[in-house]
């Protein structure tokens, strides 16, 4: 008999090819639980969240997204810290996800956050914002474990592969906590 896997949707708040972010959701995806899928959306061609925009109708790629939000029994964002906050490509995604009234792909969406910086307090300012917007948006952010990967660039080799044990164990718990989090609200 096969059981379905939990879908999850994952997208990283960053467009660089390097990024460490993306790296880290590409991770995940390698370390998911057998009961888990992980696929990943890329916010590069989301455009500029404009209200004169969308009342002519959503664009395809925004549609696309909020589709795949909505298809997805869970989200993990990563995020990196930009002037102690999240990026704005993060926020304007967020932003097109927010809307549709009761029929929004955020509402009540479980949601699990991580989040990486070459710095030393690894996301935490970005991460708490993060959990501001996602409250705004009515979504079920999962409380912990918290995964906060400080001095990422030490964790990563020049393939962009995780070489750090420990960042890959916070990862997989994470993980392991989402599939938990994701039957609370069955
Ligand atoms: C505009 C800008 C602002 C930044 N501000 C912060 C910051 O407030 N805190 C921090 O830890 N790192 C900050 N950084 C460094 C980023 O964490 C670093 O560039 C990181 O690698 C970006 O994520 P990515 O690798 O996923 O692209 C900033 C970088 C940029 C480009």
């Amino acid at each position: 008999m096969s059981t379905q896997k939990m879908k999850v949707l994952g997208f990283a708040g960053s467009l660089r090819k390097e990024s460490y972010s993306r790296s880290l959701l590409r991770e995940a995806i390698k370390l998911s639980p057998n009961e888990m899928e992980i696929t990943e959306f890329d916010l590069n061609d989301i455009p500029m969240f404009n209200e004169d925009v969308e009342k002519q109708g959503d664009p395809t790629i925004v549609n696309e997204f909020k589709d795949a939000i909505r298809n997805s029994d869970a989200l993990l964002i990563v995020t990196p810290e930009y002037n102690s906050g999240i990026p704005g490509v993060l926020k304007n995604a967020l932003d097109w996800a927010s809307r549709g009234g009761k029929d929004a792909p955020l509402l009540k969406k479980p949601v699990a956050i991580m989040g990486s910086t070459p710095g030393r307090a690894g996301t935490a300012q970005a991460q708490s914002q993060l959990r501001q917007t996602l409250s705004s948006t009515r979504s079920f952010v999962m409380v912990e474990p918290q995964v906060l990967i400080s001095e990422v660039h030490k964790k990563f080799d020049k393939e962009s592969q995780m070489t750090d044990e420990k960042t890959g164990q916070y990862v997989s718990r994470l993980l392991e906590s989402l599939v938990k989090w994701v039957t609370c609200f069955k």
